[in-house]
């Protein structure tokens, strides 16, 4: 039997999902929401035209049935829209970043806990086949330090350049980077982070951080530095840099692992695999098998890394290291 499934929030990147679920068998989009509705009828044309299409969530839950729900919200509309799907068994893919404060996060975490519904978030680098392999090679190296980097330009969307509204760049968009570093490197203990602004005077409406750097202590022992800029149109740093005695690794970001072992050429491994519908068919076939270990993050996971970044928001405020 085919899962169906609702969404709410029908913008960039749940089109980016339903590209990749409209191809798996399994599956009937059956529900679409948007405060722009014209946003959740254009889905409904595209995906599914007996699909129902809603303004208001709880109105979705309300009147359409569906065994899971996609929730790819800008980050400060996130209220009830887990917690109701959680609570009435209902399985949860929820978009980074899946808050803004740890409160909402917890209390989220415990429904599903408590429900036992299959949960996780849109970290899909966690899918990479180069991932796989950098994980691998670590297993064996122990690293002595990392630095990440997300460079780049401002993305479009209204709300990424309010800070009240996005979190900010280490919120929204290096998180992934964050993210990695944790999958990569393991827990968090220590954050402490400075940040730059005055070169996006020209962009009406913006507050949030030119540029950051926030250094990480892991509980291994590890240490090393995330940057983030979102005012460079030069993006020529994006992923993950590690330093073991005798070997190097460089992840470009959904990219390719080049790997230096000293004194030997370096070694380019290439990234093939569609990492993007890894992450959708793994949701699908983790609700199908009631198998939530067939996904690389849970919802609870995902909200270890979201204190990491709240952490370095509360740490570029004050000039105080925070402990997790
Ligand atoms: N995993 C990734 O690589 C990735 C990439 C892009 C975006 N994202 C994340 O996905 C989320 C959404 O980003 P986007 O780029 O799709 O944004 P978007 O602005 O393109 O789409 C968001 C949609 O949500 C709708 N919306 C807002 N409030 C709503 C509400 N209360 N109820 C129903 N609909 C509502 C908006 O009208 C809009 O259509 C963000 O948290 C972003 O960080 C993740």
């Amino acid at each position: 039997m085919a899962v169906r499934l609702g969404f709410i929030g029908c913008g960039g990147i749940a089109n980016w999902h339903m590209n990749h679920l409209a191809g798996l068998k399994n599956v009937e989009m059956v529900a679409f929401c948007d405060t722009d509705k014209q946003r959740a009828a254009g889905a409904a044309e595209k995906f599914n035209k007996d699909a129902k299409v809603f303004r208001d969530y709880k109105q979705m839950y309300k009147e359409a049935c569906f065994d899971a729900v996609y929730i790819c919200l800008p980050p400060f509309a996130h209220e009830e829209q887990e917690l109701i799907a959680a609570r009435n068994g209902i399985h949860l893919f929820v978009e980074k970043p899946i808050a803004l404060d740890m409160k909402l996060a917890k209390s989220v975490e415990r429904a599903i806990a408590k429900s036992g519904v299959i949960s996780t978030a849109g970290f899909q680098d966690r899918y990479l086949d180069t991932v796989a392999r950098l994980k691998k090679e670590l297993a064996s190296n122990q690293p002595g330090l990392m630095m990440g980097y997300w460079m780049g330009g401002m993305p479009g969307v209204y709300w990424w350049r309010r800070k009240e509204l996005s979190g900010g760049q280490a919120v929204e968009q290096t998180i992934h980077t964050f993210d990695m570093a944790r999958y990569l490197f393991g827990e968090v203990k220590l954050v402490h982070a400075v940040s730059s602004k005055g070169l996006m005077k020209d962009v009406p409406k913006y507050n949030v951080e030119d540029a950051s750097a926030v250094n990480l202590q892991f509980k291994s022992g590890l240490c090393g530095t995330i940057f983030s800029s979102c005012f460079a149109q030069v993006a020529n740093r994006n992923g993950i840099d590690v330093w073991c005695k005798e070997v190097a690794y460089s992840y470009h970001e959904r990219g390719a692992l080049t790997i230096m072992r000293a004194g030997k050429d370096p070694l380019v491994v290439e990234q093939k695999n569609d990492y993007g519908t890894a992450i959708d068919k793994a949701f699908i076939d983790a609700i199908v098998k009631g198998d939530q270990s067939l996904l690389r993050s849970s919802y609870a996971d995902a909200a270890k890394t979201l204190a990491v970044v709240l952490a370095a928001n509360e740490s570029m405020k004050t000039g105080q290291a925070v402990k997790l």
